[in-house]
């Protein structure tokens, strides 16, 4: 079974409470967004296996560490997860980016795909999903099945807000892969808002509401 962490380093909830705020404005939205997926990142990265290279100081020859185990992909959910994506590749530059487009339907809240460009090297790759919510869990299922029918076989999902019912459900769904969230919060509304939450993602971040 895949893990579920919460990963609540202070700066993390601390930006995080900035973005809940319905105050908060477009511009400070997207940096904090941006933020704390560096921050996220830092965190989920803790876990990358090591090799020791011979190196060469001016001092003389020594054995040290550097990173060894499969390159990143990092995949946006389009559009929301999108404010995630250059966060992350601060700290892994050489990372490939895939594209999933889903829209959530308003009334029946089930996700639609529309758009899924992937690297040819998905299978050899640690995919990154990412995407600011996860609300019934309907999105982050039918991306980790679309992943999974292209190839991918070492999945992580990232987002910033998680409610229980869909961890519950991509936990079913998908038993072996592991989910990362800046916070869990209580429960869906019956629009399946994410509540306290933060609102529309997507309209925040890009300023369409
Ligand atoms: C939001 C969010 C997730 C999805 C979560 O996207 O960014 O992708 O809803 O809901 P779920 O867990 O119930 O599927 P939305 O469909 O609003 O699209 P957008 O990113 O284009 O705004
Ligand atoms: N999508 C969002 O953007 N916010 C929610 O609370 C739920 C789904």
């Amino acid at each position: 079974m895949g893990k579920f962490e919460v990963l609540d380093h202070p700066l993390i909830q601390h930006k995080l409470t900035i973005i809940r705020d319905k105050d908060c404005g477009t511009r400070e939205f997207r940096q904090c967004v941006d933020e704390i997926a560096t921050l996220m990142a830092y965190e989920v990265s803790r876990e990358m296996p090591l090799e020791d290279v011979e190196i060469e100081t001016p001092m003389g020859k020594t054995y040290k560490k550097r990173l060894a185990g499969k390159k990143v992909v990092v995949v946006p959910i389009l559009r929301a997860g999108l404010g995630m994506v250059e966060g992350i590749l601060n700290l892994i530059p050489a990372a490939k980016v895939g594209h999933i487009g889903m829209y959530r339907d308003e009334e029946t809240m089930q996700p639609h795909e529309y758009f899924v460009k992937m690297p040819s090297d998905l299978a050899s790759r640690e995919v990154f999903v990412v995407d600011p919510m996860l609300a019934t869990g309907g999105s982050a299922i039918m991306a980790v099945d679309a992943l999974k029918k292209r190839g991918a076989q070492s999945i992580k999902f990232v987002c910033l807000v998680a409610a229980p019912e869909g961890v519950e459900a991509l936990r079913k769904a998908h038993p072996d892969i592991d989910i990362f969230a800046a916070a869990l919060d209580d429960r869906l509304d019956e629009n399946g808002y994410i509540v306290p939450g933060l609102g529309d993602a997507g309209d925040r971040l890009f300023g369409t509401k």
